[in-house]
């Protein structure tokens, strides 16, 4: 079964309390986004696996450790690049995919629009990136696209999430640990994450 990892720390509080703000301006919201991502991204790689390397100090020779495997971020456009460049911040030499989806906003259902993947999504850990996690369609789907093209060790990463998006990605993708900030009371009648912090891609993008 799926594992779900609630990140807490105080930073991530106070960063949260920022972007819940609907007062909040689109280039103060879009800038806390990115640095809660890159202060998750502690938590989300802790337990990746590191290989022995031998490393000459200017002392003497050592062994050091260095990741065993490539890691690549998987933004769900548009949201998703919200947090990628400060998760890339802190690994600066994933790989990036993309994979464009909107909700339909009568069935809520996600239509897809793109997939790209690098070829390293075969051996990667891939991190799956959207900061909500809402009725969970738009990573369902994003993760079977994924699976579908080879990737195999994935991990979604969000912000907000609520029970709904929960179960309903959990059940699908039971081998897919889910890591997030927040767990919301509920969604609403129009699939809105209650409190959340309203529609993510136009707070991060400035539309509508
Ligand atoms: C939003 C959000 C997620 C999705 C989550 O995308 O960015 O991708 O909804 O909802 P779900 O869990 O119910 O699928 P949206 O459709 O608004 O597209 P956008 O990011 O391009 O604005
Ligand atoms: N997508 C968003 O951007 N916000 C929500 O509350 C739900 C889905």
């Amino acid at each position: 079964m799926a594992r779900v990892v609630i990140i807490n720390h105080p930073l991530i509080e106070h960063k949260m309390a920022i972007i819940r703000n609907k007062a909040t301006d689109t280039k103060t919201f879009r800038e806390n986004v990115n640095e809660i991502g890159s202060l998750v991204t502690y938590e989300i790689t802790r337990d990746l696996a590191t290989r022995p390397v031998e490393v000459e100090t200017p002392i003497t020779k050592t062994v050091c450790q260095v990741l065993a495997k490539e890691v690549v971020i998987v933004p769900i456009l548009r949201a998703g690049l919200g947090m990628v460049d400060g998760i890339q911040l802190v690994i600066p030499t994933a790989k990036i995919g993309h994979i464009g989806l909107y909700r339909d906003e009568a069935t809520l259902k996600p239509v897809e629009y793109y997939v790209k993947l690098p070829n390293e999504v075969l051996n990667a850990t891939i991190l799956v990136v959207d900061p909500m996690l809402a009725t969970g369609g738009s990573s369902v789907a994003a993760i079977n696209a994924i699976k579908a093209r080879g990737g195999k060790d994935i991990r979604f990463v969000g912000l907000v999430g609520c029970p709904e998006g929960i179960k309903v990605l959990s059940e699908a993708h039971p081998d897919v640990d889910i890591y997030l900030v927040k767990v919301d009371e509920r969604l609403n009648e129009v699939g809105y994450i209650v409190p959340g912090l309203g529609d993510c891609g136009d707070r991060l993008f400035g539309t509508k």
